[in-house]
């Protein structure tokens, strides 16, 4: 098959339409047979559910080339239950599981042209979504949905690639306590905007919130969650009820377990505490792992000891475990990978 004709090196996050995307629809208390289709645009009602009261929810994953050639997924299954999850939050129909992973191989398999060379750096990034479709006027759920998956091939989240990020702590919250930060809702992206935009004003690549109860403890960013590396090289991930609980981030913990032997746990973390540790990574889809190099709370800087050019020597370790197991380099976990 031949690929497209793509600089794919230089390819940066952005969103670029695919030849295919899957589409079905939920009516009359049932989903369609789905199908794939190559319009990229969606004709909805003025009042629809999703342009009203922000019905929608979403997922993130990557097809990768392996380096013996073939197309994979990592780990679609928990996407398709991270969304039941989301989408019955906010009183939606499930989309079922064994659904959820046919439409993946379907448009990974259709767009394979799309789905950027081993070793070129990038990634075909699927963008699965659903939202409340029909019109719906008083404040309550929709009665009919899209389900729908998009392709579109992404390189590195933040510009520098591997380079450590600078980030603040944010006096914006994404979440509310008993909220929806535990689930992938376009409203939590959405209380992010602000935030980021005036990160990135003050010269900032992200924000770092914290619990939005008590202002004492780490909870994650806009896009990923935290991962962390204390001076004795134990692994630690901030455990929250307001978090996105990221596939990678439950993956880095068993990579860090079981390949590395390192000690990893998912707990509360101060805030304070973050001053000693050793490193500091964001980790997400999208994010892979990107190392942080500094963080700024309120013109205080803690500063890590690996410093703006590299990655600390554990997070560069769980980097290049997590993506040799991505790119078929090193043996994976039963089940982790899809072969399309
Ligand atoms: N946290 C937030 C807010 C995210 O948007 C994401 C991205 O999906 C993550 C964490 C990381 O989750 P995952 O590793 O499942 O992509
Ligand atoms: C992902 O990593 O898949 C996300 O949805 C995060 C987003 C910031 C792009």
């Amino acid at each position: 098959m031949e690929k497209k004709n793509i600089d794919w090196s230089s390819i940066g996050f952005g969103y670029m339409p695919t030849d295919y995307r899957y589409v079905s629809n939920f009516k009359d208390g049932k989903w369609d047979e789905g199908t794939l289709s190559t319009d990229p645009n969606i004709v909805l009602n003025e009042c629809a559910g999703v342009l009203q009261y922000s019905q929608s929810v979403f997922e993130g994953l990557k097809a990768y080339t392996t380096e013996d050639g073939h197309i994979v997924t990592f780990r679609p299954d928990l996407n398709a239950e991270r969304i039941a999850a989301s989408a019955a939050r906010l009183e939606m129909p499930v989309f079922p599981k064994d659904r959820f992973i046919d439409a993946v191989n379907q448009v990974v398999k259709a767009n394979a042209a799309w789905v950027p060379p081993y070793g070129s750096g990038a990634t075909l990034y699927l963008r699965p979504y659903m939202f409340g479709s029909n019109a719906v006027i008083g404040v309550k759920p929709a009665d009919e949905y899209q389900f729908r998956i998009l392709t579109t091939p992404v390189g590195p989240y933040f510009k520098g690639g591997a380079k450590p990020i600078t980030i603040r702590v944010s006096d914006f919250d994404r979440a509310a306590p008993c909220g929806t930060g535990n689930i992938k809702a376009g409203l939590n992206y959405a209380m992010s905007l602000h935030a980021i935009v005036d990160a990135h004003k003050q010269g900032f690549d992200e924000n770092m919130y914290l619990d939005p109860k008590t202002r004492t403890k780490v909870e994650e960013t806009g896009g990923a969650n935290f991962i962390f590396v204390t001076k004795d090289g134990k692994v630690v991930t901030p455990k929250s009820d307001s978090i996105l609980p990221s596939i990678t981030r439950r993956s880095l913990i068993y990579v860090a377990k079981e390949y590395l032997g390192l000690e990893a746990e998912e707990r509360e973390i101060y805030f304070d505490e973050v001053k000693d540790f050793a490193e500091c990574g964001l980790c997400g889809t999208a994010a892979v792992i990107s190392p942080v190099g500094k963080i700024n709370d309120h013109g205080k800087e803690i500063c890590f000891p690996s410093g703006m050019e590299k990655m600390g020597p554990v997070i560069q370790k769980l980097y290049d475990t997590l993506t040799g197991i991505q790119m078929g380099r090193i043996e994976a976990p039963e089940g982790w990978i899809h072969v399309i």
